[in-house]
């Protein structure tokens, strides 16, 4: 089932989101799946600013680029440290390396690992295009953690935080679709009109893998939190 709430003020939307990290929390939640991107930077300040305490949680995140290390700006990794980790540290966090040698094995080695885990409560954004994780237009539902090419619309997006467009990755390791899936509970976010074509054919219902965002119609616990007025 989906559980649509729109908060028209994103103040509250936000503290919609960190009452649901705490729930979690006092449900005996442990393990929670993290994602990055400009729609989780004002949940992870209220995360930082909370009194919520993760440190016996582990962290599994979505994706990273590939070919970006650990210590640049731009990696997923630094993302993580710099919002909210430092802060709030966790017993354990992975995130996929995107400079392994094999980053198909690395792939596998990271299903692996999500296999071995339950994850409690999945947070999750929505592309332009409705991508979830970087699994792009068109990807397999059945897909598992995988090295995916970006879309040139996924790439634009994202140039916004490198100085040419050419520096942005053309590939990344994601969680597929299938595994996000495996979650117990789902807390999509999305924020901002151009967010509004993905959450209104996720509404619709027509589950499609030509809009990824739309398989999430067939999970069981799925929150969805947008500050867009639907009609
Ligand atoms: C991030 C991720 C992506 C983003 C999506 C939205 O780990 O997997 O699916 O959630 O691209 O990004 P923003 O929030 O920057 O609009």
């Amino acid at each position: 089932t989906l559980n649509l709430e729109v908060w028209e003020d994103k103040n509250d939307l936000y503290s919609r989101a960190e009452e649901l990290f705490s729930a979690q929390l006092k449900n005996g939640a442990t393990t929670f799946g993290l994602a990055t991107g400009g729609t989780m930077i004002p949940l992870y300040e209220k995360l930082r600013n909370s009194s919520l305490d993760f440190s016996h949680c582990k962290s599994v995140n979505l994706d990273e680029y590939v070919g970006i290390p650990q210590g640049h700006p731009e990696s997923y990794y630094t993302f993580m440290q710099h919002h909210l980790f430092e802060a709030k540290p966790f017993k354990a966090t992975y995130i996929p390396n995107g400079v392994a040698e094999d980053v198909h094995a690395e792939a596998l080695r990271y299903e692996d690992l999500l296999k071995s885990l339950t994850v409690d409560m999945q947070l999750l954004g929505v592309g332009v295009n409705g991508h979830i994780g970087f699994n792009e237009p068109g990807t397999s539902f059945h897909s598992e953690t995988d090295v995916v090419e970006l879309t040139v619309s996924t790439r634009s997006a994202n140039a916004r935080y490198f100085d040419t467009i050419d520096e942005v990755p053309k590939q990344a390791i994601t969680m597929g679709i299938a595994s996000i899936m495996r979650a117990k509970c789902i807390l999509l976010i999305a924020v901002g009109e151009e967010k509004r074509t993905a959450i209104k054919a996720l509404l619709r219902g027509d589950v499609t893998e030509d809009i990824p965002v739309t398989r999430l119609c067939n999970h069981p616990n799925v929150i969805v939190l947008t500050d867009l007025k639907m009609n």
